[in-house]
Formats: C-alpha cells, structure tokens, sequence
C-alpha cells in the first residue's frame, strides 16, 4: 500500500481550506504541513495555528514536517494543535533520541527526516525510536526542486538496513515526486510519497493530479 501524501507548501494559501478538503477527497492517506523557521531552512512558512486551522477541516492524517532548529521547544504545541506524526531533522537535533521519545510520549508517531548531505549511519542508534523515516530527495526549503537521483540508492539501503533488523518503519520520501520518479522510489522501497508542486498546480485538479500519481505507480 503507497501513501500519497500533498504538502501544502504548493497549495493555494487564499484558499487553504478548500485545497485540504480537495486532497481530502481525491482519496490522500495524508496531508504534509512543512514548517520552516527561515533558520534550518532559507524560507519562513507555517506555525502551530495553521496545524489546528487544518485539524479542524480534515481527517486525514496531519505529518508536520519541522523544518526548523530545536525542534524540542515546539513539540508538546504542534501535538496538541491536531498533528498526527512529528518529523524532526536529525541534523537539528543534538539530541535526537531524546526528541524522538518525546514525540511518543506526547502520544503521537515520531517520524526523522535526513537531508540529501546525510548518510544513513546517523540513524543507527534510533531506528527502535523511529515510527517512519522521511528521505528527502531534495535540499529542503522550497518546492518545485528537481530530484537528486543519487537519493535512490539511500532509500534502498535503508530498506535494506530496516529489513535486515527487522523493523518495518516506512520510508517517506519528499521533494520532487511526481509521476517520473514516484515509481523508482516505490521501486527503491518508498511507501510515503510527499508531493507538492506536482499536485497543487495549474495544470490539474488536485483529483486529477493525485490520480495521476496513482497510477504512475501502478497500485
Ligand atoms: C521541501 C519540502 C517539500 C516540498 C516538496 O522543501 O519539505 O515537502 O514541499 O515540494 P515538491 O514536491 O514540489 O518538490
């Protein structure tokens, strides 16, 4: 089963409300909201009201995606704004199993996202800690950025790392999917695909564009 989930960094601001309820209805197993601090990132987008803003249009699950620094000082507020699962950088974290056990104990999916720039050991002595692993395949901070190909062999790997331990953590990927690379991610062992630009656009629907999705991975 492969989870399609639109972040809301491509979407219509003016019209938020209705491009959750559109994803909502074109069938999504999630929607991804990307915080950025202006900090770890080179951009400022969304904050805690806009969490709770969602919670209260949609079901779907709600993935924030803290894209900022000392994600530690922010985690009890955006749980208990409606998110479903927490994302933190390990790059941002000094102390990332510490974070990652906070997230659970705040009741709610503890979810670690590594840049293009890391290599997988990082994760080594967290994977018991990790409820899903976000691979992104793109230097995060803006949508519409090309997929870094080399991501692939990393998101392999780690498939190969987590079967080997046994863990069936999900691997999420984000940045540049669409209907060329989602199946060499799938194919790669990606079961959570964020997209962006490539569903929030002008040349479909929401419904078309996730279809399209869809199908380019032959469910
Ligand atoms: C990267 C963000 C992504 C971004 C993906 O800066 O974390 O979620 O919105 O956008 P696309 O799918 O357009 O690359």
């Amino acid at each position: 089963m492969i989870a399609i989930e639109p972040s809301i960094l491509s979407a219509d601001y003016t019209h938020l409300e209705e491009q959750a309820r559109e994803a909502e209805t074109a069938a999504v197993e999630g929607i991804q909201v990307d915080v950025m601090d202006g900090q770890f990132v080179p951009n400022i987008t969304f904050g805690p009201g806009i969490v709770r803003a969602l919670r209260n249009v949609v079901n779907v699950t709600l993935d924030v995606h803290l894209m900022i620094v000392e994600p530690e000082r922010y985690l009890k507020e955006f749980a208990d704004s409606g998110a479903d699962r927490l994302f933190v950088h390990q790059e941002a974290c000094i102390h990332l199993h510490r974070v990652l056990q906070t997230i659970r104990e705040l009741g709610i999916e503890a979810g670690v996202a590594i840049n293009p720039a890391t290599p997988l050991n990082v994760l080594e002595e967290v994977l018991e800690l990790a409820d899903i692993i976000q691979v992104m395949t793109v230097n995060p901070g803006f949508g519409g950025q090309e997929f870094i190909q080399s991501q692939l062999s990393k998101i392999s790997h780690l498939r190969q790392i987590l079967d080997e331990r046994g863990y069936h953590t999900p691997i999420a990927v984000d940045g540049g999917i669409d209907t060329t690379t989602a199946p060499l991610v799938v194919k790669a062992g990606a079961t959570v695909l964020v997209a962006g630009s490539s569903i929030y656009n002008e040349k479909g629907t929401v419904a078309q564009n996730v279809a399209a999705l869809r199908a380019s991975i032959k469910e």
